[in-house]
């Protein structure tokens, strides 16, 4: 218990493996002369977090239902004196720290997931600092979180470390610009001419999608022929260009220019790698297309998202392998794409919507390319 109270000091973040040996010693010397289950109340939710860390999770289990037993199951027969509120706390760390393993780092929590035998979610907020984070886990995309509102997931990481990372693919409607917004705004129209039902949450099952495979989701299985097909793309087209005439450097995202700039700085090939057969129209009116080496669009490749093609596209582009890129998105579809390339990930938007990314993020506002680098580093902190 001492050593779990004292772990900063052993180099818990410092120095994991030193930590590591010694918390396998202490635990090999104390754990079998401890009394687990008539000694401190304390001990078994203490032992929990441990095991988790030394990966024993079998055993973790054990301690976690000896601990959360004493009183649901008043197994030390005192429940009657009064409940074990230091027992219950430890049984809160036990599920935080241990099972989640929440670490605090510069950067924020950072959650190492240890997955107890059965266990299937972790879904908890925590506060720190006076931010606030939401934290979703499983054991597939065992998510962590690095920054205030921002996740990150240990899915299909690429090899190598995101310090390698030599690209940077930008999705563009709703991450360089808000494009996405007029795009939904056509299929409204669209759809309201049409007398489809349609609004902004059915909207979301659209993003990153191509044109057709909007089309596609937005008639929902009602018939039309080719001619008839084409003919409601085109309009919803003509739309979004009567939206997107007037678009202009003003209308960049918040953080997007600033974040181009410092990658150009860093030496970093930038691309966009956007579904939109209209993205070069887009780019030349935003002002930024000598700011990007190269433009994979809708007419790039005929897999649209989430197939992987757009941003393996991209980076052969570039000249880059998948593994040295990383793919910034807004969409789901999008996400999965960059997954299935092998790159690195960083989703902007909600969990719900971009939560398989290595990396969540609420926008681009106030990022750094040299933090995200850290935050995706983040990740690298694999279970002990
Ligand atoms: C993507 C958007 O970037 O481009 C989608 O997220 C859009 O909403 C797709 O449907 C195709 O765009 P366009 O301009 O070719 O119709
Ligand atoms: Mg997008």
């Amino acid at each position: 218990m001492l050593l779990y109270l004292m772990r900063e000091q052993y180099g818990v973040t410092s120095d994991p493996e030193k930590y590591r040996e010694i918390l396998q010693r202490s635990w090999d010397y104390y754990s079998p002369r401890t009394d687990h289950t008539y000694g401190s109340s304390l001990g078994p939710a203490v032992h929990a977090i441990l095991a988790c860390e030394l990966g024993k999770t079998e055993e973790a289990y054990v301690h976690f239902m000896r601990a959360a037993m004493v009183d649901l199951e008043n197994v030390r027969r005192n429940a009657h004196e009064g409940i074990h509120a230091a027992s219950g706390g430890g049984l809160w760390q036990a599920i935080i720290f241990g099972c989640a393993g929440i670490k605090f780092t510069d950067d924020g929590p950072v959650a190492i997931p240890h997955f107890l035998p059965g266990w299937t979610r972790l879904k908890f907020k925590l506060q720190w600092r006076g931010q606030k984070y939401e934290f979703d886990l499983n054991p597939e995309t065992s998510t962590q979180t690095a920054q205030s509102g921002t996740t990150i997931s240990s899915s299909s990481r690429p090899p190598g470390s995101p310090a390698q990372i030599q690209g940077v693919i930008f999705d563009l409607d709703g991450v360089i610009t808000d494009t996405a917004e007029y795009h939904y705004q056509a299929w409204q129209k669209l759809a309201d001419e049409e007398g489809i039902p349609f609004n902004r949450e059915a909207n979301e099952a659209l993003r990153g999608l191509s044109r057709r495979e909007s089309l596609m989701e937005l008639l929902n299985g009602r018939s039309a022929t080719e001619e008839q097909f084409q003919e409601m793309m085109d309009r919803k087209n003509k739309f979004y260009l009567e939206l997107i005439k007037n678009i202009s450097k003003a209308d960049l995202l918040p953080g997007a220019l600033e974040l181009l700039i410092e990658l150009k700085e860093a030496g970093i090939k930038v691309a966009i790698g956007s579904g939109s057969k209209n993205a070069k129209e887009v780019m030349e009116r935003l002002g930024i297309s000598d700011r990007i080496d190269s433009i994979s669009d809708g007419y790039s490749v005929t897999r649209s998202k989430p197939a992987p093609d757009l941003f393996l596209h991209a980076a052969q582009q570039l000249g880059l392998e998948p593994a040295y890129c990383v793919v910034v998105e807004d969409a789901g579809s999008g996400v999965e794409a960059a997954l299935a390339a092998g790159m690195w990930s960083v989703g902007l938007g909600p969990v719900e919507r971009v939560g398989a990314a290595h990396l969540v993020l609420p926008s681009l506002e106030g990022i750094h390319w040299s933090n995200l680098q850290k935050q995706l580093a983040g990740n690298r902190l694999i279970p002990c």
